[in-house]
């Protein structure tokens, strides 16, 4: 019997058309509302994660980007992942061993040394916990065997945050909030597969790279504690837009898509504005973003040519049929020369991140 055994995936980075913002239990990361992500290609944006059990490790151990040791006893998130990964493949191994198998190696008890890297900066606001905790989940599953549906694992991943749930599977992923106080229900599925609309791409403009003033965990309940808007938000508004976007992708209807995408991410910044003391994502070169976009479009024949949309900080992310690219790049070039210089060499490589050829 070996003494070490190791896995390496990889995972891309989600970015939301409908957002995910509020969470109903704090521990589990239950959702107030589902959401729906396309997933981006892993050429350009992904997390690396490899793990090797021993049973001669003393303890697990976590890395990041090859230097920083991360501090597992006060990591409940990455406990979660672990537990649940661990049970897994104990559950696992029992069934073998009563189907007759022998020397089947105990990883479930076995100490880990996991690595995990991104191939973009990590504090860039770039949904690296997305992508990371993603890995980190189907890695553990690779090296443990585990005979679990990708469905399956995606609520594991949710307890390492939540939004990483829907990097579990590429193309248009929506996760669906569930109903269950135990989080049974609370998943990613796969709504269209990445080779279903390759017309559409992501360009993401990183407007600053600064590490965001507010978490998305300390925006979240603040926004659930203090906005009345996010009520309106969560019952009214967003259980239509899913069944709309979900129609506007299986028919490949930008138009639709883009509009939706606009609306939920104007909204969510209208929310977060809501709280009470109020919190701002955005700034003035995001909100310039806006304009030239909207611009952009309305100089069209009434289609429209490019989606922007902003997670919790001020870069934008703009989805457009592949056609439009170009002339997107040399726009923005004209108008934000600056801040597209000062990233320059990210941009250059970066250009075209959703491309499902
Ligand atoms: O999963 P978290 O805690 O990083 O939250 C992500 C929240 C948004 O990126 C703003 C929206 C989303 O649905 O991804």
């Amino acid at each position: 019997m070996a003494d070490v055994y190791e896995k390496t995936t990889t995972a891309p980075v989600n970015i939301a058309v409908i957002k995910y913002w509020g969470k109903r239990d704090t521990s589990l990361i239950l959702p107030t509302n589902s959401s729906l992500s396309v997933t981006l290609s892993q050429d350009q944006l992904r997390s690396k994660t490899t793990i090797r059990a021993s049973k001669d490790f003393k303890t697990t151990r976590l890395w990041l980007n090859g230097v920083e040791e991360v501090n597992l006893e006060n990591n409940k998130r990455l406990q979660a992942c672990l537990r649940s990964t661990r049970l897994l493949r104990k559950e696992y191994e029992n069934s073998l061993s009563s189907a007759g198998h022998l020397n089947i190696p105990p990883l479930s008890e076995w100490n880990l040394h996991i690595c995990s890297e991104n191939n973009f900066p990590t504090a860039a606001g770039l949904a690296s916990s997305a992508s990371g905790f993603a890995c980190l989940v189907y890695t553990l599953a690779k090296l443990f065997e585990l005979p679990t549906s990708i469905t399956d694992l995606s609520r594991i991943a949710r307890q390492g945050s939540g939004s990483s749930c829907r990097s579990m599977f590429g193309g248009f992923v929506a996760w669906e909030m569930g109903n269950n106080a135990d989080g049974s229900d609370s998943q990613a599925v796969q709504v269209a597969s990445e080779t279903h609309w390759p017309e559409l791409e992501a360009l993401i403009c990183v407007v600053s790279d600064l590490k965001k003033a507010t978490s998305s965990t300390e925006g979240m309940q603040h926004t659930v504690n203090t906005s009345e808007l996010l009520q309106y938000r969560i019952s009214k508004v967003v259980p239509k837009r899913m069944h709309d976007i979900e129609a506007a992708i299986h028919a490949r209807d930008f138009k639709k898509f883009a509009e939706i995408t606009m609306r939920d991410s104007n909204q969510f910044h209208a929310v977060c504005m809501d709280t009470f003391p109020p919190i701002f994502y955005m700034n003035d070169v995001s909100r310039a973003i806006i304009r030239l976009i909207t611009e952009y479009n309305n100089s069209g024949d009434g289609t429209y040519k490019a989606a922007y949309t902003f997670d919790a900080g001020p870069n934008a992310v703009i989805y457009a049929p592949k056609k439009n690219i170009k002339e997107i790049i040399n726009l923005l070039a004209h108008y934000f020369p600056s801040t597209l210089d000062s990233n320059k060499e990210y941009f250059n490589d970066h250009a075209c991140l959703f491309s499902a050829e």
